[in-house]
């Protein structure tokens, strides 16, 4: 008996059966859902289940709770269909196989508080993403998740973008430990904030180190030539806190790109003083036409789509966002 399975928010379906595990038929039909040890043991293929039922075999209870069992989460790698299947894995970006390569650092720039951590392929390793994805640094025993800050078209590097946090224990290993040519492992692409195929006037909103992906996507776009209208408004705290600002206006001449810095503190004459919101919200009283793409902490990106979508008419559908929080 056959079933099928859809993936929410994804124009992706395959087909399994009673006698399959779901994971096995994805793998069979080219689709590289998320997975490592594929025998139940270390959570990586959990996902949401939506509708439908299916029968678990036995896995390690670290890779699925009771309690996440009960709120309808599955494994991939260990569930067998029992019916049709609707599942939702958030952030996955059906196109390029997700790996986990060794890569070698090949520069470390500290610009102010942020450093600028280029690492280098191995020459025998093919990888693809696309231009905003993110990947997981496996660093210490734990996964740090970091977006690639260039765009795919500089064939070999990774470029990351790291702010420097006190006891952050990461940042600390970047800024006095690390050193060049120093192997660091990677698992990905992962992640679904990418370029959506459209003509609409963009705006580009971000918070700190939130630009590395908003760059990354800029670059891309400088790559095909892109005609889009584009305003990149990006925020800091303190003027001190940006970094990189020197590319701005040589993108400004290659893109229809306008460009607006807000501070909150010593504000210069030619940035706006106050947050990225307020700055939209006084700027674009009609988003009407417009697609938004934000990156930054929770609280700005909540704001901002709240914003966006109840009093400057932006369809719900062309806010498209990733969050995250520092990395530690
Ligand atoms: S792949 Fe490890 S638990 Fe499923």
């Amino acid at each position: 008996m056959t079933f099928k399975v859809s993936i929410q928010h994804n124009d992706i379906n395959f087909t399994t059966s009673a006698d399959d595990i779901i994971l096995d038929s994805a793998l069979e039909s080219k689709i590289n859902l998320p997975h490592g040890c594929k025998n139940g043991t270390c959570g990586e293929c959990k996902c949401q289940l939506v509708s439908g039922s299916v029968t678990h075999e036995e896995y390690s209870s670290v890779a699925l709770s009771a309690e996440e069992l009960a709120d309808n989460k599955i494994l991939l790698c260990r569930s067998v269909a029992a019916s049709d299947l609707v599942l939702d894995l958030p952030g996955f970006v059906n196109g390029f196989p997700i790996k986990t390569l060794p890569s070698k650092i090949a520069s470390i720039e500290k610009i102010g508080s942020v450093a600028v951590l280029k690492l280098k392929l191995p020459a025998s390793q093919h990888f693809d993403f696309f231009a905003g994805q993110y990947i997981d640094i496996i660093h210490g025993g734990k996964n740090r998740s970091y977006s690639l800050a260039n765009s795919p078209s500089q064939a070999g590097i990774l470029e990351l973008h790291i702010r420097y946090r006190a006891g952050g224990v990461f940042s600390e290993s970047v800024w006095n430990e690390f050193k060049v040519g120093q192997i660091l492992r990677f698992k990905g692409p992962l992640g679904s904030f990418t370029l959506k195929d459209s003509a609409a006037p963009m705006l580009m909103v971000c918070t700190g180190t939130g630009f590395a992906p908003i760059k990354a996507i800029l670059e891309q776009m400088i790559a095909h030539n892109s005609k889009r209208k584009v305003h990149l408004i990006w925020g800091n705290f303190l003027p001190e806190d940006f970094y990189m600002t020197e590319v701005l206006p040589i993108w400004q001449q290659q893109l229809d790109l306008s460009v607006t810095l807000c501070s909150n503190e010593n504000t210069p004459a030619d940035f706006y003083n106050g947050l990225v919101t307020e700055f939209v919200t006084k700027s674009y009283p009609d988003l009407s036409q417009y697609q938004v793409y934000a990156c930054g902490n929770p609280g700005m990106i909540e704001n901002l789509y709240n914003t966006a979508a109840n009093q400057l008419k932006l369809v719900k559908t062309n806010f498209f966002s990733d969050v995250f929080t520092p990395s530690v």
